[in-house]
């Protein structure tokens, strides 16, 4: 029997069993605070809430922003909504107007672009980092630019001198900065730079920082009202407001902020050594992730492997075509050590096996 084709993520999320190894989505595998589930004892709001999100999370939120207050967040379900929202608030005067990429992109980004009817144009990375020059030749003409660092699926963080000429050199021009931060807590080389200004929207979540990710919260963050008034108006018609019940444990998490964050900074280490040196081990070639949970290793026919690793080893991995890197398989290590020791001695049958024909 023939197996069918995978033909983009959506085939693997959501999948897992013992059996299986997921280095697929980019889930965190980890318990989120303990204090988001006490919420659940004495929850009792049933009702519609705010569209703009709750205030007291929203306060919240705005002590982790310079200058931020309560009414400059909007609350979402997840990142993946903050995304959607700001590119068509940002397209609503400006449909078929062009939005910068650097690739590889998060795979969703070309597709949140065509759906608020403006178009991707692309800037390449270079093993993984903006080339500041590339980027302002690139940029011309485009209304808005979407900055991911750290990077899913690079695993890489920009620099901070290059992050600061794009803030001004954008600024001078008018053009919107989407800055997605989801991972900004999970960086390993240095603190993270913030990306701010006028026209800077931030994106951000409690799927990874906090392990939430089926609780689908995330928020965007601008001081554009112009954008938030939108974007508060796009979700009135379409999701209204963000599930209450997920808000009120986002809020709760946030009081052990920096207790978890720390602790479970040395579990991510851990594991992006375990993997990264696993698979040079291996004789790949990829580089050394500085933040988020992904590798990028090469590989020859990377739909191929995709399908062989899956079907034959019970391995999940994604196509690098996904995220604009034909040549390329990511792997997620949001796993704990042993499932990651057992993917990597599954890669290895795999490379010495069907692999070596290729
Ligand atoms: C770069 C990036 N942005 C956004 C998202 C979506 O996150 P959320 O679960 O908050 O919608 C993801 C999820 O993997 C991501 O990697």
């Amino acid at each position: 029997m023939s197996h069918p084709v995978i033909a983009s993520p959506a085939f693997f999320i959501g999948k897992g069993n013992d059996d299986l190894i997921s280095f697929g989505s980019g889930q965190p595998d980890l318990a989120p605070p303990p204090s988001a589930y006490k919420v659940l004892e004495h929850f009792k709001s049933f009702k519609y809430g705010l569209v703009q999100g709750e205030e007291p999370l929203r306060e919240e939120l705005a002590k982790e922003y310079p200058y931020a207050e309560a009414e400059d967040f909007v609350i979402t379900n997840g990142a993946s909504e903050a995304i959607d929202l700001a590119l068509r608030a940002i397209a609503k005067d400006a449909p078929g107007s062009k939005v910068l990429l650097p690739r590889p992109y998060y795979y969703s980004y070309p597709h949140n672009v065509a759906f608020a009817w403006m178009i991707p144009v692309y800037t390449e990375l270079e093993e993984g980092k903006l080339n500041f020059e590339h980027f302002k030749r690139d940029v011309e003409g485009c209304r808005a630019v979407l900055i991911n660092s750290p990077s899913n699926p690079t695993g890489t963080v920009q620099e901070v001198d290059t992050l600061k000429k794009i803030e001004e050199y954008c600024e001078e021009r008018g053009i919107y900065i989407i800055s997605d931060e989801v991972y900004k807590d999970l960086i390993y080389v240095r603190e993270n730079y913030l990306l701010h200004g006028k026209r800077v929207i931030t994106i951000n979540s409690f799927s990874k920082t906090y392990a939430m990710c089926g609780l689908r919260v995330g928020y965007l963050y601008s001081k554009d009202r112009d954008i938030i008034e939108t974007a508060v108006e796009m979700k009135s018609h379409t999701s209204m407001n963000t599930s209450l019940v997920g808000q009120a444990m986002a809020l709760a998490a946030m009081s052990e902020r920096d207790s978890y964050v720390e602790s479970h900074a040395k579990i991510w280490r851990e594991r992006r050594d375990l993997m990264y040196k696993g698979m040079k081990a291996l004789g790949l070639d990829l580089w050394e992730p500085e933040g988020a949970f992904y590798v990028l290793p090469k590989f020859k026919n990377p739909a191929r492997a995709m399908h062989d690793l899956y079907y034959n080893h019970k391995i999940i991995t994604y196509n690098g075509e996904w995220f604009g890197a034909p040549d390329r398989l990511r792997f997620s290590y949001a796993l704990d050590v042993k499932k990651i020791e057992e993917g990597l001695r599954r890669v290895k049958d795999f490379l010495g096996k069907e692999y070596a024909s290729y």
